[in-house]
């Protein structure tokens, strides 16, 4: 389940509820997605794409999307920290950022036009969509594993546009989920 925190209120959200409706405010899409059959973290990428096959086909009506793919990075990757400094500063695509997570976690933070930064930690089980367009950055956790399904309006969309606006700077790209949550959780 996510986790979703707002600098600004001094509020995090942990209910789900809560969480779709502040996220569905900000144009966010969330979801909890299950397999239709038990599929482990570690199955291939067909297996994966087929064990989740009916809500991939479900967004892609709905969204437009054309292909779907399974992304797999970890600490072992070559050239981790290059790909990952590509994305922690703020921008833009030109078309919607859809991610699924089958392990690891992650760190987005979202910066609607109106109203606060939203940080939002994915983890296994978790959708999200970012619209095309939508000012955000992203981080791993501190395990910088993440397997995700991604899905594509078009490939070609898929660079990042810098706003150059600085706004990641104020805030730390520090994840709070379970496990560390000792000395955070209490004075929220
Ligand atoms: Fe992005």
């Amino acid at each position: 389940m996510a986790l979703v925190r707002i600098p600004e209120e001094h509020a995090t959200l942990r209910d789900r509820e809560a969480i779709t409706r502040r996220l569905t405010e900000a144009g966010i899409v969330y979801e909890r997605w299950e397999p239709s059959h038990p599929v482990p973290a570690s199955a291939s990428p067909a297996e994966i794409l087929d064990a989740y096959n009916a809500e991939i086909e479900r967004l892609k009506t709905d969204g437009g999307y054309v292909t779907a793919d399974v992304i797999d990075v970890g600490p072992q990757t070559p050239g981790l920290d290059a790909m990952l400094a590509k994305f922690n500063r703020e921008h833009w695509h030109d078309e919607d950022e859809v991610r699924f997570i089958i392990a690891g976690k992650g760190l987005f933070h979202i910066r609607p036009r109106t109203g606060p930064v939203l940080a939002i930690e994915v983890e296994p089980g978790d959708l999200i969509r970012v619209p095309r367009g939508t000012w955000h950055w992203f981080d791993l956790c501190e395990t910088r594993r993440i397997r995700a399904i991604r899905l594509f309006q078009d490939s070609a969309g898929w660079t990042p546009r810098y706003t150059e606006s600085g706004a990641e700077r104020g805030f730390e790209p520090v994840c709070l989920g379970p496990g560390q949550l000792a000395g955070h959780g209490a004075a929220r």
